[in-house]
């Protein structure tokens, strides 16, 4: 049975998430045993896993077809939730996960199309099993806000290149999924100041995270 804590991070692009976990990172750094915390990211994080990433992201000679997108983006959840999420939960930690599979519900699903949101669920089932986020902190970003803050970055990678329309139906997966398993969902909204928001997650945890963790 695992001991540890499960936490995931998601969100549609520019959310805000990555600036999110950082932000968490450091008040950890300073105000916690870091020993007890393992923030992991999807894809990424090991050799293999990185490598899948560059291949989703930034593999522009020969872009992979959607299901191929689907399967890799599951292949290196499987690499991540085998060799990291469930050794760390096992060995007592809390595991911080940028994006989990409520990700491919909302991109692969809910924005490519490529099988509807329940069939996702049930091919990440077959994948990874019943591993679920204990605690899922979705920040909530209108997609015309979103994909105006996208445009003043430079330098985008394949999927934060496509339109509105995309970024609305990504919203529309993450939609199901926070309904569909609401009980660990809480929904915060991205539009904050990144102090506000931060603010807003430490609280959160203080409730939510076991007795030994305490924040
Ligand atoms: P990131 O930029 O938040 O690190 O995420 C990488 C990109 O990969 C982002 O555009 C969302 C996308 N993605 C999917 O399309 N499906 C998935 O299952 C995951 C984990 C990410």
């Amino acid at each position: 049975m695992n001991k540890g804590y499960f936490i995931s991070f998601e969100g549609g692009e520019a959310a805000g998430k990555s600036l999110q976990i950082s932000m968490l990172r450091q008040y950890i750094e300073k105000n916690l045993e870091t020993d007890d915390f393992l923030f992991v990211r999807e894809p990424g994080g090991t050799p293999l896993t990185e490598e899948i990433r560059r291949l989703l992201l930034n593999y522009e000679i020969d872009p992979p077809l959607p299901m191929t997108e689907l399967l890799l983006y599951c292949a290196a959840r499987v690499e991540d939730v085998q060799k990291r999420i469930l050794p760390a939960l096992e060995q007592g930690k809390v595991v911080i996960a940028d994006r989990f599979y409520d990700s491919t519900i909302a991109y692969q699903g809910g924005a490519r199309g490529i099988m509807s949101e329940q069939g996702i669920l049930d091919l990440t089932e077959m994948t990874i099993g019943s591993v679920k986020p204990d605690l899922t902190i979705y920040l909530k970003v209108a997609p015309e806000i979103a994909i105006k803050r996208k445009q003043n970055l430079g330098n985008l990678d394949r999927i934060e290149k496509e339109g509105l329309d995309f970024y609305k139906k990504v919203q529309d997966g993450y939609d199901f999924i926070s309904k569909k398993e609401s009980g660990r969902f809480v929904i915060i909204d991205g539009t904050k100041t990144p102090q506000e928001i931060s603010n807003e997650i430490i609280d959160i945890l203080s409730h939510k995270l076991p007795q030994q963790f305490k924040i």
